[in-house]
């Protein structure tokens, strides 16, 4: 079979830079998005590129894999029990024999339960199959400044959430899919995990300090208690399980559990990862 790559996930923030990735590598892949304007938009791809998929859509995925030799499964954010829709497609290209899948889980993801365990259930469930899988656990992006946080840096003047002092190796997401794009295109990763961080650990303080002069602004980290970040969550109109979810993830940072640098984008890709500062700078033009 020829080398084809289905990129779930493709529109969105690791996505949109993966396919910059895999076509800059002239790669055979195809994109998958439940809306093609969608992709066509925020990718700039043509019809033929694209194909129709969604996990909790069984229907969709012998199409979406059709001639299809390795998958990139990344599933979307904010989903709790995320593992029920991600399980139903892995057993697909299981029964399908499609045997190549690189997995987008999240490092320190071992320390969340409950209906935020799916990444570690994922993980364990491609562990025990017989698929040659590569694990890649990114810690926090760098990008969520930009994602997430827009309004609360360019009209309050704060970075809002509850990380307390702990801290973190922001990780690039370019540098996330360029090692993507490497384990999709090169052999030698089966069975392997890469935790992927940035160069420097940081507490939300020092990334207060970054952004400010990034944006020539005075950024605060007002380290909010759970109850005050909950409430501004609420005023803010947000259902109550974004809380539920936010609380225990950006927990990961306050207990340490993914308060370490690794060095294994510098081992995959023969560089070094990219500094929040250096992201910053290119997203906030
Ligand atoms: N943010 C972080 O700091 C961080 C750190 C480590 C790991 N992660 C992990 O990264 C993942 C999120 O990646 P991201 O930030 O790139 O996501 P994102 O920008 O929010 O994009 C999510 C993508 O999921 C697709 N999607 C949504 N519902 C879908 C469905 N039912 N079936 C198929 N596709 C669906 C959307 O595509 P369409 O709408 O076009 O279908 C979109 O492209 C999560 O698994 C998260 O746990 C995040």
């Amino acid at each position: 079979m020829k080398e084809k790559i289905l990129i779930t996930g493709a529109t969105g923030t690791i996505g949109k830079a993966l396919v910059r990735q895999l076509q800059g590598l002239k790669a055979n892949f195809v994109a998958g998005s439940r809306d093609f304007n969608k992709a066509k938009s925020t990718l700039n791809i043509s019809e033929d590129k694209w194909v129709k998929f969604d996990f909790a859509e069984i229907h969709t995925f012998e199409k979406a894999t059709e001639n299809v030799d390795r998958v990139f499964v990344l599933g979307p954010p904010l989903t709790l029990n995320l593992e029920q829709i991600l399980i139903p497609f892995i057993d697909f290209l299981i029964h399908k024999g499609i045997n190549r899948v690189v997995y987008l889980s999240a490092f320190g993801n071992q320390s969340l339960g409950g209906d935020l365990a799916f990444h570690h259930i994922m993980e364990n469930y491609l562990k025990e199959s017989q698929l040659g899988f590569t694990i890649l656990q990114p810690s926090f992006f760098a990008q969520n400044f930009k994602n997430y946080e827009y309004e609360n840096l360019m009209e309050r003047g704060i970075t809002f959430n509850v990380a307390g002092d702990g801290k973190v190796g922001f990780v690039d997401v370019e540098d996330v899919a360029k090692v993507a794009s490497k384990v999709l295109t090169e052999d030698g990763h089966a069975g392997k995990t890469y935790q992927l961080t940035g160069p420097v650990l940081l507490s939300y303080h020092d990334a207060a300090n970054i952004l400010s002069e990034v944006l020539n602004k005075n950024i605060i980290y007002p380290n909010p208690s759970e109850e005050a970040y909950r409430g501004a969550l609420k005023a803010g109109g947000a259902p109550d399980f974004i809380a539920d979810y936010m609380i225990p993830v950006y927990g990961m940072i306050k207990d340490g559990s993914v308060g370490r640098l690794t060095k294994d984008v510098e081992e995959v890709l023969g560089e070094k990862p990219t500094d929040l500062k250096t992201v910053l700078k290119r997203d906030f033009v």
